[in-house]
């Protein structure tokens, strides 16, 4: 019998043009991918992400006020200079691995925000046609294996558009791209998917979150859609015009996923993130316990 070539997952697009209007005012000056959850920014953790599940090249998409993001994977001379300098060789090393030598950074601008699907489709020439990744860094996900690693997993046993997804409370579809699935596996094909439906008409609640694997197929799928939800070229849509003509499939991941757009997402990843580090656990523990009594 013979084996169809799966391809692999070479590339991931990360959409940080928004202007985070949610973090305003921390947000005025500074990218909001570039907040951090304890000690690194959000974008750090999808960018890792990206690379545990064995992508190489990342893809920026970014607007104006964005260049700390630039700045932040690239060399650092001086700061590098005299953490040598003074022997401080544990702090070089955070430093250097933000940008390990095998991983490049391509930066691409999205002129204007015109929406998800239109930063992807910023960075059609740069992915070219094969599959690739979307990671939206508002959206902090914890898992073992990282999550994007369960999906790609996932695509070498069927390859196709891969949505990640959870279950999310029914009064909460108006914050999510809603899928409807055949069947009852963690790995199943998508019959439908909504931008952000009422609670009264969505098809189900399976929200997806920001993690994507997509054919190359959706840049042109995108283009055909009119704009969608709030006047926007919406990636849902274009998801959605995939289905019937492409595979598309939902994973339920495992995992948890963090709301890093809302302060009540970055907050509870701050606290777990805080409790879940050997050198603050007990510190962050021990102030807890005094605040709640108070
Ligand atoms: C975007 C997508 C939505 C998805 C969500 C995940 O919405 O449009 O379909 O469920 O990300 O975080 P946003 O949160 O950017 O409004």
């Amino acid at each position: 019998m013979s084996k169809t070539l799966i391809p692999k997952i070479l590339k991931a697009v990360f959409p940080v043009g928004g202007m985070g209007t949610r973090f305003l005012p921390a947000t005025k000056a500074i990218p909001k991918e570039m907040l951090p959850v304890v000690d690194k920014p959000l974008i750090q953790y999808a960018v890792e992400e990206a690379y545990e599940a064995g992508i190489r090249q990342m893809i920026f998409v970014t607007g104006r006020h964005k260049r700390a993001i630039e700045d932040h994977f690239d060399a650092a001379y001086e700061l590098e200079a005299e953490l040598e300098a003074a022997n401080k060789m544990a702090l070089l090393d955070v430093v250097r691995s933000i940008k390990p030598d095998d991983m490049d950074c391509i930066f691409v601008r999205q002129p204007r925000a015109l929406g998800l699907g239109h930063a992807v489709l910023c960075a059609e020439n740069l992915v070219g046609n094969e599959p690739f990744a979307v990671l939206l860094a508002d959206d902090l996900m914890v898992g073992e294996p990282p999550v994007l690693k369960q999906m790609i997993q996932s695509f070498a046993t069927a390859p196709g558009t891969v949505l990640a997804v959870q279950d999310v409370p029914r009064e909460h579809t108006r914050r999510y791209g809603i899928v409807s699935v055949q069947g009852q596996r963690a790995y199943s094909p998508v019959d439908a998917i909504v931008e952000k439906p009422a609670p009264d008409v969505a098809p189900s609640t399976l929200g997806v979150a920001g993690r994507y694997i997509l054919s190359p197929g959706i840049f042109q799928s995108i283009r055909a859609q009119p704009r969608g939800v709030g006047g926007e070229i919406q990636l849902t849509d274009g998801i959605a015009g995939l289905i019937g003509h492409e595979p598309v499939y939902s994973l339920r991941y495992t995992g948890t996923r963090y709301d890093c757009g809302s302060k009540e997402g970055f907050l509870q990843a701050t606290i777990d993130l805080a409790l879940a580090n050997p050198e603050l656990a007990d510190s962050v523990r021990e102030h807890m316990r005094a605040a709640l009594k108070e």
